[in-house]
C-alpha cells in the first residue's frame, strides 16, 4: 500500500487564499508563523484563484504564487496546487458568453457565483488548460508541491446546445442506431418515439422527464462529460510530471454524478466533510458520525486505498440551519474517527477567515480576531501534534472482510422510479442501517459500488439493488455459488441497466433463484404506519419479531426455507406468508430480507452471522452505546485501533487483551475509560 502522496506524513493542511490579503505581506508573513505553531504541514492553494492568476486574458501572474509557495516551502510547508476552474473569472464570462451554464429550464445563468461552468464548451476546456498548462510549467517540479488539486466539488449539469450534441454523440456511439435507443428507452410508452436524432433533447422541467432510461443516460452522459473535463484538467498536468498524484474533492453522498466513474480517473480520492455535528438533543452525535464514516469508508473502498478528509471546519460551518462550532475536543473526535476509517489526512476549510464575501462568517483557524490563544486555534495544534506522531499510519490499510454494495446508478434509477413509495423510497437510508449495525459493533466494512470484484469478502450485503446493470447479478450468483454468504433485500433486482424491468421472476439476473424466493407484489408503508416480522426458525438467537416499515413484499418460497414470517394483525392476510429466507446455493448462501426492518434487526442480524463467517470485530469486546471502532494495518506492520465515544458521557469499554495509548505510552489492561468526546489511539500492549 503507497502513501497517498509522495509525502510521507499524515498531512494536516487548509485551503488557504492568499490572493485575498496580497496587499497585506504582514499578514501573509504572520500566517506563515502561525501556520507553524499549528503544525500545519501543507496548505491548498490557488482553488479560487483564477482572477489573480490571469487577471486578463492571456496575461498570467503567477510570481505571487511562486513567492507565496517559496516562503511556505522554506519554513516546512509543503503545497496541495489547485487547478483554478472552480470559478471563473468575470472577464472570461462576459467575453465567452458559453461558459456559462444553462439550467435545464434552458435559462443561461448570469456570471457570478462558481461551480457553474459548461463542462462541455470547448473555450472553456481550453483556458482551463491554459492556465493549468502555465501553473505545470512552472510548479510542477517544485520540490513544495505534493499533490494537484482538480477544480473544486465538481457538480452540477449544463443543458446548453454544446452539451445536447454531445449527449446525442454519447448516444450515438452508445446505442448505434435510434432503433435501438427507442428500444432501450422503451419509447413506445406515451408515443415518445424518437425518429431523428436532433428531437433528443436532455431531462427538462418544460419537456420531458418521464422517460427514464433518458434520464439515466443524462446522468451517464454528465458524469462521463465531467470525466472528460477532470481528464483535459490533468492532461497538462501530467505532461509536466505524471509522478505528482492528482485528485478532485467529493462531496458526502452528492448524486449528481457517478463519483466511481470520476475516481477512476484519479490517483487518490478526496472528500469534504460536514455533518450537522451538535444537531441532536441529548449530544449523542452517533447519528451524524456513522453517516461520515460511512462516507470516509465509501471513499476508501473506491480505490481500495486511504483517501484525502481535504475539507473540514476546525469549528462550524455558515451555511448550515443553525452553524453550531464543534464542542470542546470534538474536533480531536472527528479527526481521530476519520483517520480510523482510512483518511490520510485532516485538511480544513480555512485557514484564515476572508473579511468579505459570503463566507466570511464561516469558522476557520484564525479568525477576524487574528488570535492564537482561541480555544480552536488550540485544539488544532493539539491535533497537529497528534498527527505528527502518526508517521507510521499514512498509506495504512483496512482488512475489510464485509462489503456493502452501494451502486449510484441503481441509486438514480431507483429514485426516479415512480413507485412503489414516492415519500422517498430509502435506500441510502437502508444501505446506512445495514452499516450502522457493523459500525456500532467495531467491524470493517467496505462500501462498493457494482462493477467491484466481491471475491476476497467473507459477506456481501446488497440493500435494494434496484438496478442490476452489466454482469453485477452473475457475479453476485458466482460469488454466493463458490462459497459466499449474500444478504439481498426488498427492491433489488426490478430493472436491468436501461431501467427497463425484468420479465419472468424477480429479482432478476438469476437473482431469483439464488435466494430461492420469487417476487409477487409490494406492499409499501405510510410514514408511521408499520408491519411485524415474527421470528420462526431464527438461524442463531434473534428476538421474536422486529418492526418493519416503509416498503415490504410479499414474496414466495421457491426452494428457500422460511426464517420469518409476517404477523400484520390483518385478519385478511394469511399468516405464514414469509418475510425472511435462508437459501443454499453452490458453497454459498443467501439470504432474503424482505421488509425494510428496523435498526434492532440489523444489529442482532448482521454481527451475528459474520461471527458465523469467521468475520470478527475489530476488538472482540461489546462496546458500550455511543462508542465506535476501527483499525488499520500500518505499513510497517503497526495495527493501529482507534475507539472513539460520541457522547457527552464517561464511557468504558472491557478490554480482551492490554493495550497502549499510542500518543501517552499508557498502558490499559482490562478496561479502556473514555472521557467525554473522547478518542484514542491505541496498538496491541
Ligand atoms: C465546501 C467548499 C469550500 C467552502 C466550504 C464551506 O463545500 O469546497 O470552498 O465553500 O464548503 O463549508
Amino acid at each position: 500500500m503507497q502513501t497517498a502522496t509522495p509525502y510521507p506524513h499524515i498531512l494536516h493542511g487548509c485551503d488557504y487564499n492568499p490572493e485575498q490579503w496580497l496587499d497585506r505581506p504582514d499578514i501573509l508573513s504572520q500566517d506563515i508563523l502561525q501556520m507553524q505553531q499549528a503544525s500545519i504541514n501543507c496548505v491548498s492553494l490557488g482553488i479560487f484563484a483564477w482572477a489573480a492568476l490571469e487577471p486578463a486574458e492571456g496575461d498570467y501572474r503567477l510570481d505571487w504564487l511562486a513567492e507565496i509557495i517559496d516562503a511556505l516551502y522554506a519554513n516546512g510547508i509543503r503545497t496541495v496546487l489547485a487547478t483554478p476552474s472552480g470559478a471563473r473569472p468575470l472577464w472570461l464570462a462576459a467575453k465567452y458568453p458559453e461558459v456559462r451554464r444553462v439550467r435545464a429550464d434552458r435559462v443561461r445563468e448570469l456570471p457570478g457565483g462558481r461551480h457553474n461552468h459548461c463542462y462541455t464548451s470547448l473555450v472553456y476546456r481550453e483556458k482551463v488548460r491554459a492556465v493549468n498548462t502555465k501553473l505545470a510549467e512552472r510548479f510542477a517540479h517544485h520540490p513544495a508541491v505534493i499533490l494537484w488539486h482538480v477544480s473544486n466539488e465538481i457538480q452540477g449539469e449544463c443543458h446548453c446546445a454544446l452539451c445536447q450534441a454531445a449527449f446525442r454523440d454519447w448516444l450515438k456511439a452508445r446505442y448505434g442506431s435510434l432503433d435501438a435507443l427507442n428500444a432501450a428507452w422503451w419509447t413506445a410508452f406515451w408515443s415518445h418515439t424518437y425518429t431523428d436524432w436532433e428531437q433528443i433533447e436532455s431531462p427538462s422541467p418544460i419537456g420531458e422527464t418521464g422517460i427514464h432510461g433518458l434520464n439515466l443516460d443524462w446522468k451517464r452522459f454528465c458524469s462521463a462529460q465531467m470525466r472528460s473535463f477532470l481528464e483535459n484538467e490533468i492532461a497538462p498536468l501530467k505532461a509536466e510530471n505524471p509522478l505528482i498524484p492528482v485528485t478532485t474533492n467529493f462531496m458526502q453522498f452528492y448524486d449528481g454524478i457517478g463519483y466511481h466513474e470520476l475516481a477512476k480517473s484519479l490517483d487518490i480520492v478526496s472528500w469534504d466533510c460536514y455533518p450537522a455535528w451538535h444537531s441532536s438533543a441529548d449530544g449523542d452525535e452517533s447519528e451524524q458520525a456513522y453517516p461520515a464514516d460511512a462516507y470516509s469508508d465509501l471513499c476508501r473502498s473506491m480505490l481500495g486505498k486511504p483517501f484525502l478528509l481535504m475539507e473540514n471546519t476546525p469549528s462550524h460551518t455558515n451555511w448550515q440551519t443553525v452553524c453550531r462550532p464543534k464542542t470542546w475536543g470534538f474536533h480531536r473526535l472527528t479527526a481521530i474517527s476519520a483517520l480510523a476509517h482510512g483518511a490520510d489526512s485532516i485538511q480544513y476549510f480555512q485557514w484564515r477567515q476572508s473579511r468579505g464575501g459570503c463566507e466570511k462568517l464561516h469558522g476557520a483557524v484564525m479568525t477576524h480576531a487574528n488570535r492564537t490563544d482561541t480555544r480552536v486555534f488550540q485544539e488544532v495544534s493539539d491535533l497537529g501534534r497528534t498527527l505528527q506522531k502518526l508517521d507510521a499510519l499514512c498509506g495504512a490499510r483496512t482488512n475489510a472482510r464485509i462489503a456493502i454494495l452501494y451502486d449510484t446508478e441503481s441509486h438514480w434509477a431507483v429514485n426516479d422510479a415512480q413507485g412503489p413509495r414516492n415519500d422517498g423510497i430509502g435506500d441510502t437510508e437502508l444501505m446506512l442501517r445495514f452499516y450502522k449495525a457493523y459500525w456500532k459493533t467495531g467491524y470493517a466494512v467496505d462500501i462498493v459500488d457494482a462493477e467491484a470484484d466481491y471475491s476476497g469478502y467473507h459477506l456481501l450485503c446488497v440493500p435494494m439493488l434496484y438496478m442490476l446493470r452489466g454482469d453485477t447479478a452473475k457475479r453476485i450468483c458466482d460469488y454466493a455459488r463458490s462459497g459466499g454468504t449474500v444478504v439481498l433485500t426488498m427492491h433489488t433486482g426490478i430493472a436491468d441497466e436501461h431501467d427497463l424491468c425484468f420479465t419472468g421472476d424477480t429479482p432478476g439476473g438469476g437473482l431469483a433463484g439464488l435466494a430461492g424466493i420469487r417476487f409477487l407484489e409490494s406492499d409499501p408503508l405510510y410514514d408511521g404506519q408499520h408491519e411485524t416480522m415474527h421470528i420462526v426458525k431464527a438461524p442463531f438467537p434473534l428476538a421474536e419479531s422486529y418492526r418493519l416499515e416503509k416498503l415490504c413484499e410479499r414474496i414466495a418460497p421457491a426452494g428457500a426455507e422460511v426464517l420469518g414470517v409476517y404477523d400484520t394483525g390483518n385478519p385478511c392476510m394469511p399468516d405464514d406468508l414469509p418475510c425472511l429466507t435462508r437459501h443454499a446455493c453452490g458453497r454459498g448462501t443467501a439470504y432474503y430480507l424482505a421488509g425494510f426492518a428496523e435498526d434492532r434487526f440489523f444489529s442482532d442480524f448482521l454481527p451475528e452471522l459474520a461471527e458465523r463467517l469467521g468475520v470478527h470485530p475489530v476488538l472482540d469486546t461489546t462496546f458500550p452505546h455511543g462508542v465506535s471502532a476501527a483499525a488499520r494495518q500500518g505499513r510497517d506492520g503497526t495495527e493501529f485501533l482507534f475507539v472513539m465515544n460520541w457522547t457527552r458521557e464517561q464511557k468504558s469499554v472491557t478490554l480482551p487483551y492490554a493495550l497502549k495509548d499510542y500518543e501517552t505510552g499508557k498502558i490499559y489492561q482490562s478496561k479502556l475509560p473514555l472521557s467525554p468526546y473522547g478518542a484514542k489511539i491505541l496498538v496491541r500492549a
